[in-house]
């Protein structure tokens, strides 16, 4: 594992651990971010366009996507189980808003089984850092992107190695300790946090990353306070012509 591939056998042991946080998801995710995690992703629901269609990567139990309001959505998922999750979550708050029905879709973002030029917005939150290979996966998102698109990613920051080691330290011990509790075995699930966070690289890396993939105006903002990163780019008007 490194910070741009997961090897084939660490990533279907991450899947199997991420599918084992399901019943707790919500609640360590909290307690990680010390109840901010809602606002980021209000900071992202913000940015999403008034029209047309968005897709989310790695939409897990659902935790954003229900909150996503008066949209056309996509959510996708290489978990079974997570999209079942999701769809329960989902479907049950948009029919109460009176919002058309989002559609779940089994993928991994490396492969995403869309035409091109499909979507207006991609988000993926929490998920990036999960990829089995991340470049792949950004090229795939601005394939399915039409030109002037834009992806935004939401993952744990990381400035510098000083940085990276209070976040390690923060997840092993502050978020492991909790995990433990609230799941009541020693060989929680949440011990693959940290060890995709360990691996995962600085906030500059993927800013460089996505501007190498062929995304333009890209930026990568620390955000209060100082735990997630929130990384935007646009796919270039010219796309269709290169
Ligand atoms: C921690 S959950 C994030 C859930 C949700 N987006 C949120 O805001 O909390 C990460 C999700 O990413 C998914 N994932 C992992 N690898 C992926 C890949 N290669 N492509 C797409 N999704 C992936 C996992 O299955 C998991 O459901």
């Amino acid at each position: 594992m490194d910070s741009e591939i997961i090897g084939v056998e660490d990533w279907s042991e991450l899947q199997k651990n991420l599918e084992a946080t399901i019943p707790v998801y919500d609640k360590i995710n909290r307690f990680a971010t010390l109840g901010q995690v809602s606002r980021w992703r209000r900071i992202v629901r913000k940015k999403l366009p008034d029209n047309g269609l968005i897709l989310e990567v790695g939409c897990g139990p659902g935790s954003f996507a229900e909150d996503v309001e008066g949209k056309k959505l996509v959510c996708l998922d290489p978990i079974p189980e997570m999209l079942r999750i999701a769809k329960i979550r989902v479907d049950k708050k948009r029919d109460e808003r009176g919002d058309s029905r989002a559609e779940f879709i089994q993928g991994t973002a490396e492969d995403l089984p869309f035409q091109n030029d499909k979507f207006d917005m991609v988000c993926t939150l929490f998920s990036f850092r999960d990829w089995y290979d991340k470049r792949k996966g950004l090229s795939e998102v601005r394939r399915v992107l039409k030109p002037g698109g834009t992806l935004m990613i939401v993952d744990p920051a990381k400035i510098n190695f000083i940085h990276g080691f209070l976040g390690h330290f923060w997840m092993k011990y502050w978020v492991g300790t909790y995990a433990r509790v609230v799941c009541k075995q020693k060989e929680h699930p949440w011990k693959w946090l940290t060890k995709t966070y360990i691996n995962f690289g600085t906030t500059k890396k993927y800013t460089k990353m996505m501007t190498e993939e062929g995304f333009e105006n890209v930026t990568g903002k620390v955000i209060f306070p100082g735990m997630a990163t929130i990384w935007t780019g646009k796919v270039p008007i010219s796309k269709d012509f290169e």
